[in-house]
């Protein structure tokens, strides 16, 4: 009689690798999917001395300005019932320092450093990519457009027209893989990932936090002393993973998801939704190790389910079809069906 081996039993240990970007030159191979999110994980030396950071998929490193930032009044950061408040105000040490002290120790690293970078108009932001370009220990850059633009005061990511040519402005200068961060503060998130995909963007990652307040009953003031701030932790995670959704479905183009993941059951919600990797921030205030805990729940999953390679789960939860032209994002995936193999590759089509 037939007598199947116990899947348990074999020696293959499950493939968590992936390539972020396939439809890029260089591409974006990790070893994993689980990576850190920008502001979390300081530029990640730290953390090297309590822990294994080699085993991530990929770090990102604190926004980085043209010039040092000393950020916002304190008090900075609050607890909320499901989540965090930060209004940091982008805080960080410059890119002149972080080029001379700081990527030249990324670069003896195995473990990918994507660079954030933000800025307060579109020729900061080229100006950093042109710095970053090349610069030993630097895999990649994700563009935080979640600042607001000094010349007309709103935020880049708030229309489809700033998210793409601030994608456009920063793509003229790199050839590195360009990742392009949204805000969940829209109506249209579809609209906003196609521009920034027409632009330039090799990938995206959504979300950063959305727009929040506390208020302190004894002062009769906001808690925070920037007034309001960014909404972080579980609270996002539902509205996160159904931005990731709203895209994968709709645009062919990979994505990061990012937002309230804590648990290695998140980041398979995440990938199942269409994102390719997932990015782990606020659970490392929690839980600094959160992230490799992630990778190792991710290992068992696969290995009670029998799933050989993580690839096999992205867009899992998508349907066959990417939705027609009739939809807001206009958008039909040429090639591939998400559940193909999960390497998404291509441009997005633009809208009408
Ligand atoms: C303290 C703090 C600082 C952050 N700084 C940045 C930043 O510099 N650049 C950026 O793109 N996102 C920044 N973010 C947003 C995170 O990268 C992430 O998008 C967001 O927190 C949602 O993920 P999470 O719920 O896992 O934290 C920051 C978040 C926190 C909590």
């Amino acid at each position: 009689m037939f007598c199947p081996t116990p899947w348990h039993t074999l020696k293959t240990v499950p493939n968590l690798s992936v390539e972020l970007l396939p439809g890029h030159k260089r591409g974006l191979s990790f070893s994993n999917p689980v990576m850190t999110a920008s502001g979390t994980f300081g530029n990640g030396l730290d953390y090297a001395k309590i822990f294994d950071i080699q085993r991530l998929g990929a770090i990102v490193s604190k926004a980085i300005t043209l010039r040092p930032r000393q950020g916002n009044a304190q008090p900075r950061i609050i607890e909320t019932a499901a989540g965090m408040l930060n209004s940091i105000g982008l805080q960080n040490i410059g890119v002149d320092a972080i080029l001379r002290d700081i990527a030249p120790v990324w670069a003896t690293w195995r473990v990918p450093v994507i660079a954030n970078i933000a800025g307060e108009s579109i020729a900061h932001y080229a100006e950093l990519a042109r710095r970053l370009d090349g610069a030993p220990g630097v895999s990649g850059i994700e563009i935080n457009v979640s600042c607001p633009n000094v010349e007309n005061g709103l935020e880049f990511g708030t229309d489809p027209r700033s998210a793409s040519d601030l994608t456009y402005a920063v793509r003229r200068e790199t050839d590195l893989p360009l990742l392009v961060k949204l805000g969940p503060n829209v109506t249209d998130i579809v609209g906003i990932a196609a521009a920034a995909a027409d632009a330039g963007a090799d990938g995206l990652t959504l979300i950063n936090t959305f727009p929040a307040m506390r208020i302190d009953i004894q002062a009769r003031r906001p808690t925070l002393g920037w007034g309001s701030g960014g909404l972080s932790g579980p609270a996002l995670k539902p509205i996160a993973l159904r931005m990731v959704y709203q895209v994968a479905r709709s645009l062919d183009i990979p994505i990061v998801g990012c937002g309230g993941i804590v648990s290695a059951e998140d980041a398979i919600e995440f990938m199942m939704a269409g994102a390719t990797a997932v990015q782990v921030g606020t659970a490392t205030f929690r839980n600094p190790q959160a992230p490799l805990d992630i990778i190792d729940g991710l290992e068992e999953f696969m290995q009670r389910e029998q799933i050989l390679a993580v690839r096999e789960i992205i867009g899992a939860a998508l349907p066959a079809q990417r939705e027609s032209q009739t939809n807001n994002a206009g958008g039909v995936a040429a090639g591939h069906g998400p559940q193909s193999d999960g390497a998404i590759t291509g441009r997005a089509l633009r809208p009408g």
